[in-house]
């Protein structure tokens, strides 16, 4: 394991049970949760065998139980894997469960090809591989017959944490942030102490799934319009029709053109094109 994939795993195994919180805790986090949620269920069926790579403490786990998939569930952190497992027993979701494995998404070739019908990376295991993304996707696009993928979005978190950006830009120099804003590596603000990340356009999300032999199938943005007024989603909560009705235009305002880079994240759904076959 590279120093950078020690960090993450560690970052995770830190993190513990906040990341069983992160797609509840907030408005902004359950739009998250229903986003990704939906677009997973246009890919998955009854009886199908799915991957999840990065599955974390088990929120995707329980919805592909739930659609009736049985899944091996991975992650490259043993902390996650062990909330997996708990959070998973505890939502009544176990015996969807084939295995439980320590993976790195770099690593697929323990497995055979189209050995899944579904996929899945949800919440950036590709945005955490860096120079490796171009290899890892090959990997993910060979075992599966569908790759269900989110990355963290570069242009919808510079405008959600724009405070933050423009202080880190302060600390690190506008040459590094100049090199942030245009590769979304995160490596280039210098920091030895903070977790980094790649995120992405979804121009470069699109142009890593070519390259690495597939073909887009479908692609939505997150919290378009839910990224950054908390105390707005708070006010619409409170009336449960005017939420039910702002969840839904929401969903579909994420899935317009216009909207892919906008949001914390991008979810794109991609098969191995016909003509691939490295
Ligand atoms: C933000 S969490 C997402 C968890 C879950 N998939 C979800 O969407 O709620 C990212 C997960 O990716 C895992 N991860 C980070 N680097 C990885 C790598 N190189 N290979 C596999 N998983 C990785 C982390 O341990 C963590 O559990």
């Amino acid at each position: 394991m590279d120093e950078t994939t020690r960090r993450s795993a560690e970052w995770y195994d830190d993190l513990g049970e906040t990341e069983w919180h992160r797609l509840v805790a907030t408005r902004r986090g359950q739009i998250s949760f229903e986003v990704h949620r939906r677009f997973l269920a246009e890919a998955v069926r009854p009886g199908m065998r799915v991957l999840e790579i990065g599955a974390g403490p088990g929120r995707f786990t329980i919805q592909l139980a739930e659609l009736g998939a049985t899944v091996v569930v991975t992650d490259i952190s043993p902390v996650q894997l062990e909330l997996n497992r708990r959070h998973v027993a505890e939502g009544g979701a176990e015996a969807a469960v084939e295995d439980r494995l320590l993976l790195d998404v770099r690593d697929t070739s323990r497995f055979g090809d189209d050995e899944f019908d579904v996929v899945v990376a949800y919440g950036g295991p590709l945005s955490y591989v860096f120079e490796d993304a171009g290899t890892a996707t090959a990997g993910l696009l060979r075992v599966g017959g569908v790759l269900v993928a989110s990355v963290m979005s570069l242009l919808g978190s510079w405008r959600l944490f724009l405070r933050g950006a423009i202080k880190e830009a302060e600390e690190a120099g506008q040459d590094r942030n100049d090199l942030v804003l245009s590769t979304g590596d995160l490596r280039h603000f210098g920091f030895a102490d903070k977790h980094v990340t790649k995120l992405y356009r979804w121009a470069e999300l699109r142009a890593l799934i070519e390259a690495s032999g597939g073909e887009v199938v479908q692609a939505s943005a997150s919290n378009f319009m839910s990224a950054t007024d908390e105390e707005t989603l708070e006010l619409l909560a409170s009336v449960p029709d005017h939420w039910r009705r702002f969840v839904e235009h929401e969903v579909r305002a994420c899935r317009e053109p216009g909207a892919l880079d906008g949001g914390t994240h991008i979810l794109c759904s991609a098969r191995r094109r016909d003509d691939h076959t490295g």
